[in-house]
């Protein structure tokens, strides 16, 4: 199967790019920072703290997370419901990182990943998925950006849907979210040094798409 790996920190471009580049191939596009999303917003609608361990691990029981819909259009479902919208929330960012500190729910989302890499061509993004998902995949890339770019692209977004939040404030939450990604103890985000490094600071996603697909192409 045609896997292509692509992790790195918050707001790098990592799900713009994936999905144009799965399009591009022709296969599936698996957003795993979407599942641990899914987690987090099940865990605080249960009026559970996300950090709270011994109350988030017996919840997992009771989720199930399936992507429906075709292309672009592909929708997540948490327990029969479309929750796309609602896991985009400002509040579920840092929720949804502090829960993915707890190894059980890693491990119980890591099965569900690999089990779709097994039997379809996908793209997956996240934060481990070239370091503990999927570390003998042939195509494995790290996305970055500098810290002030991927506020500045967050905050534009943002302000173009009419939210008020302050560039600042976004500046202090990427680096918030980057600090608990690379520090928790299990699987947290690393360059692995057989990952294709890409700085998209000054680079458009066409030419993001492009570095890609031609690495792919020729190897
Ligand atoms: O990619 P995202 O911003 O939607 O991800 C939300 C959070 O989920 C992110 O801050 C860390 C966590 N995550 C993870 O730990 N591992 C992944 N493979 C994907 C996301």
């Amino acid at each position: 199967m045609l896997n292509i790996a692509i992790d790195g920190p918050s707001g790098a471009g990592k799900s713009t790019i994936s999905k144009m580049l799965a399009k591009k191939l022709g296969i599936i596009y698996l957003d795993t920072g979407a599942m641990y999303r899914a987690v987090a917003l099940y865990v605080s609608r249960k009026g559970v703290d996300v950090n709270d361990r011994e109350k988030v691990i017996p919840l997992l029981d009771e989720i199930q997370i399936e992507f429906r819909g075709d292309g672009d259009e592909k929708k997540i479902y948490l327990n029969g419901e479309d929750v796309s919208a609602a896991i985009r929330e400002h509040a579920v960012s840092k929720m949804a990182s502090d829960v993915s500190k707890i190894k059980e729910v890693r491990l119980f989302l890591v099965e569900q990943q690999r089990a779709i890499a097994k039997k379809n061509d996908v793209v997956l993004d996240g934060r481990d998925i070239t370091s503990f998902v999927l570390p003998d995949s042939k195509y494995k890339f790290f996305l970055t950006a500098t810290p002030e770019e991927r506020a500045k692209r967050r905050y534009e977004e943002l302000k173009a849907k009419g939210s008020q939040i302050s560039y600042e404030t976004i500046l202090a939450d990427v680096n918030d979210r980057d600090y608990n990604d690379t520090h928790r103890d299990f699987a947290p985000l690393v360059q692995t040094d057989d990952a294709v490094f890409i700085d998209s600071t000054n680079l458009s996603t066409d030419e993001v798409i492009e570095v890609i697909l031609r690495y792919v192409n020729t190897h």
